[in-house]
C-alpha cells in the first residue's frame, strides 16, 4: 500500500480538516506530518464545530488510528486541552491517538522567542501566530531541542532546565517583558497527562501499516506558499509543508507516496504579512471575507482575500506532485457577477507564468474574467447539476493545472461535498 498525503496548495486556511474528515472513511490511520498548534484545522458535522490544532482530523470517525508523527512539534498545554475537549465526545482517545518519540516539544520560552522575536521586527514582522513554532524547529536544527521521548527520562527536568536557561540567555538581547509562571504550571500538568499516552517510534508502525495493507492518510498542515523552501520567504512557517515533508515527517520512502491530494480554495486567503499578488483591497475583497468568514481559526485574526491565483497554483501543484486536485469554498463566489483568476504575473513590465523568486517586486496579476453563476450550489449534489458558468470555472483550472478536480466542496458540512468520477 502507498501513503496518501492531503495538503494546502495556497497559504493554509484551504479547509484540510473538512477534507481528512470526508475522505478518512476510507482510511484507518490518519498521520499529521509537520508544524503544530500554528494549524487549525475545522471539522462540522451532526451540528458540531471543532477546530484541531494538533491531533489529526480523524480523531472522531470509529476505529481509525491517529498519529502524531516526528516532523510535529507539540505544545502539551495545547494538546491536553485539546484532547480533553474530544474526550467530552466521547472518544477514546487514548486508545486512538499515537504519538512520535521523536516530536519535538514547544516549551514556554519557545512562545516567549516567538513574541519578542516578532515585537522586535516592526514592520517586517511575519504575523507568526506566536505558539513558538519557528523556535522550537530552530532548535530542533540546532540540535539542542527537547523531543516527546525525553518525557520518559529521568533527567528530564534538567534537560528542561537546561534549555530554559538557554533561552533566558537569548531573550536577554530583546527588551521584552514576560512571566512564564502560570504557563510553565499548566506545562508541567499538562505533560502528566501526555504520559499517560501512548509514545511510539511512528516510522516503524506507519511502514508496517503499508507493508500489511493498511491504508494511511498523512495530513498536512499549513500550506505550499508558507513552506520554508518554496514559499514567500521570510514570510512563511518554519516547516515543509510541500508532499516531501510527509517523507522526512513520517519515515516513509518517497516510493512509497500514493495520491497526492491538493486542496485549495475557489479563491484565495492569506493571514499574516507577505506577498499576495492578488490581494483585493476593495469591496470585492471585503465581500469574500464576509461571505466566507474569512476570519483564522487559531488567532481569530481577519484574513486577506484575493482572486484566485493560477501561477502560485499550478507552482504549488508542480512541487507536490499532485494528483487530484479538490476545490473548497465555492459556493462563497455564489453572488458574485465576474470572478477572475491570475493566469500570468506582470513583473516591470514582463510578463510572466513562473511563480518568481522576487515575489516583493511589485507584482501585477494578469486575469481572465469569468461569468459568475449567480445562484445557491449548496444543495446541488451532482456534477451534472453544476450552473453552466461554474463548470467552466472547473475545467479553466483542471486545463491550466493538467490536474483533474476529483472533489468540490460547496459548503462547511460533511454532507456539502461533491465527488466527480
Ligand atoms: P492551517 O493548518 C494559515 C501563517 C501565520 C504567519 C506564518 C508564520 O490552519 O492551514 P508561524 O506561527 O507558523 O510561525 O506563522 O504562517 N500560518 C498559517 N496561516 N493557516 C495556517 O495553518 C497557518 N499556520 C501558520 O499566519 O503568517
Ligand atoms: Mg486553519
Amino acid at each position: 500500500m502507498k501513503l496518501d498525503v492531503v495538503l494546502g496548495l495556497q497559504w493554509g486556511d484551504e479547509g484540510k480538516g473538512k477534507v481528512v474528515d470526508v475522505l478518512t472513511p476510507n482510511y484507518r490511520v490518519i498521520s499529521r506530518f509537520q508544524g503544530g498548534p500554528n494549524a487549525g484545522h475545522s471539522l462540522k458535522f451532526n451540528n458540531l464545530s471543532y477546530v484541531l490544532h494538533t491531533v489529526p482530523s480523524g480523531i472522531f470517525r470509529d476505529e481509525s488510528i491517529n498519529i502524531i508523527g516526528n516532523g510535529v512539534v507539540i505544545d502539551p498545554v495545547i494538546l491536553a486541552e485539546e484532547i480533553e475537549s474530544i474526550e467530552k465526545e466521547n472518544i477514546d482517545v487514548k486508545k486512538k491517538l499515537l504519538i512520535s518519540k521523536k516530536a519535538h516539544l514547544i516549551i514556554p520560552t519557545h512562545r516567549i522567542i516567538d513574541a519578542a522575536s516578532e515585537a522586535s521586527k516592526g514592520k517586517t514582522k511575519i504575523g507568526s501566530t506566536l505558539k513558538g513554532i519557528g523556535p522550537t524547529y530552530t532548535d530542533k536544527i540546532g540540535r539542542i531541542g527537547l523531543r516527546v521521548g525525553d518525557l520518559l527520562d529521568i533527567d528530564f527536568k534538567e534537560k528542561y532546565n537546561n534549555l530554559k536557561k538557554h533561552h533566558q540567555r537569548l531573550l536577554k538581547q530583546y527588551d521584552f517583558e514576560y512571566d512564564i509562571t502560570e504557563y510553565e504550571r499548566r506545562w508541567f500538568e499538562a505533560i502528566e497527562k501526555l504520559r499517560e499516552f501512548q509514545f511510539i517510534e511512528s516510522e516503524h508502525l506507519i511502514n508496517k501499516y503499508l507493508n500489511e495493507d493498511v491504508a494511511v492518510l498523512a495530513e498536512g498542515a499549513q500550506g505550499s506558499m508558507l513552506d520554508i523552501d518554496f514559499g514567500t520567504y521570510p514570510y512563511v512557517t518554519s516547516s515543509n509543508t510541500v508532499c516531501a515533508g510527509a517523507c522526512t515527517g513520517l519515515g516513509v520512502a518517497p516510493g512509497r507516496i500514493g495520491e497526492v491530494f491538493g486542496i485549495f480554495k475557489a479563491y484565495c486567503t492569506r493571514v499574516g504579512s507577505g506577498p499576495f499578488p492578488t490581494e483585493l483591497h476593495d469591496e470585492t475583497g471585503e465581500l469574500l471575507a464576509e461571505i466566507g468568514r474569512e476570519f483564522g481559526s487559531t488567532t481569530g485574526r481577519k484574513r486577506r482575500c484575493g482572486w484566485l491565483d493560477l501561477v502560485a497554483l499550478k507552482y504549488a501543484v508542480m512541487i507536490n506532485g499532485v494528483t487530484k486536485l479538490i476545490m473548497m469554498k465555492t459556493d462563497v463566489l455564489n453572488t458574485m457577477e465576474t470572478i477572475k483568476a491570475a493566469i500570468a504575473y506582470k513583473i516591470k513590465g514582463v510578463e510572466t507564468t513562473e511563480f518568481p523568486y522576487e515575489h516583493e517586486a511589485e507584482i501585477e496579476p494578469v486575469y481572465k474574467e469569468f461569468k459568475g453563476w449567480n445562484c445557491d450550489i449548496c444543495n446541488i449534489q451532482n456534477y451534472d447539476d453544476f450552473p453552466a458558468e461554474l463548470k467552466e470555472y472547473i475545467e479553466f483550472i483542471e486545463k491550466e493545472t493538467g490536474i483533474p478536480i476529483w472533489i468540490v466542496s460547496v459548503g462547511a458540512d460533511r454532507k456539502a461535498t461533491i465527488f466527480r468520477q
